[in-house]
């Protein structure tokens, strides 16, 4: 890692709370660091009511941009001074760039989920699909499937079922889709929906470490040959859900192709150079493991 600093070093940086867990640091460090840049990345752990100050002292240091993890997505949009179509249709932001103080909001998960999808994109197309969870993931999810992949019918399954449905009316609204179908996830009629879903993502915290052996519904087939399951969980990197999936012959995608590609998206908007992808992706998975 870095240890040398110049009178240029460039500083990025992440908003969060808290951000002890965060991946980021290492992945925009590696890249300065194979890409022979003078930058640095670093966390900033910022409650929600000192929010508006961190903005205002990044701006005032001459941050290039900067990420926004929880509980910031939303909240950092009203101290922004534009919003990228993606940012304002999803509704949130994870990078910021500073261009003189001009402040502009994007969202690259959609990106990330592009990216991990984009080789089955003539296969999800017309097809039903199902999406698990209504979080902030998740609506990166629902705005990418339907702007990029126009499945069929969107079931979109939460625990909290009102949530779902403030979702399906959200992209109802915002986008005029038409088709998302919500329900509670209850096994086994959550099964039944999966079974008939061509892609099935999981965009729930469940699964995650440390809780890794935390599972979504009890064991049971509802995965099958042909079907695309995709896992937003990046640790660790093969959940029991995907076990569950791959065990019954679907085609897994984990979380880390999606981590890696916001990344390279964010990193894009900051300093216009590309990030060495594979190599990157290779050093995270050494790096979780
Ligand atoms: N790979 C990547 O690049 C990437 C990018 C973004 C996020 N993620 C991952 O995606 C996950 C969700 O992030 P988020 O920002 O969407 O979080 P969030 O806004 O807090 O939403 C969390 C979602 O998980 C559900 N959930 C939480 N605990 C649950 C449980 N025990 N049983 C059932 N459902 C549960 C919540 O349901 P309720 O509505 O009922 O609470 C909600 O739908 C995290 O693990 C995050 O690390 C990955």
């Amino acid at each position: 890692m870095r240890n040398t600093f110049s009178n240029e070093t460039q500083i990025l940086g992440l908003l969060g709370h808290p951000i002890k867990h965060s991946y980021s640091p290492f992945i925009f460090n590696i890249t300065a660091q194979l890409l022979n840049l003078d930058l640095t990345y670093l966390p900033f752990d910022v409650p929600p009511a000192e929010l508006k100050y961190a903005v205002k002292g990044m701006v005032t240091l001459g941050f290039k941009g900067w990420n926004v993890t929880i509980p910031h997505k939303e909240t950092i949009k009203r101290r922004l001074n534009s919003l990228s179509e993606e940012a304002a249709l999803v509704g949130s932001v994870n990078t910021v760039v500073n261009d003189m103080g001009n402040l502009v909001g994007y969202n690259t998960d959609v990106n990330g989920v592009y990216e991990s999808l984009l080789p089955y994109k003539d296969e999800i197309g017309g097809l039903d699909v199902t999406v698990i969870g209504a979080g902030g993931a998740a609506r990166a999810v629902l705005y990418t499937l339907i702007k990029h992949f126009r499945p069929g019918t969107i079931n979109l399954i939460n625990r909290t079922e009102q949530r779902a449905d403030t979702l399906k009316d959200y992209f109802y609204n915002k986008m005029r889709y038409p088709d998302i179908k919500t329900q509670i996830l209850f096994p086994p009629r959550v099964q039944e929906v999966i079974s008939n879903s061509k892609l099935i993502v999981n965009t729930t915290s469940v699964g995650m470490y440390p809780d890794s052996g935390s599972q979504l519904f009890p064991e049971a087939k509802a995965f099958n040959r042909g079907q695309v399951v995709f896992d937003l969980v990046y640790n660790p990197v093969e959940t029991n859900f995907l076990k569950m999936a791959k065990g019954e012959g679907a085609v897994t995608i984990n979380g880390l192709r999606m981590l890696v590609a916001q990344a390279a998206k964010s990193f894009e908007l900051w300093t216009g150079q590309e990030m060495p992808v594979p190599a990157i992706h290779d050093a995270i998975l050494n790096y979780i493991k």
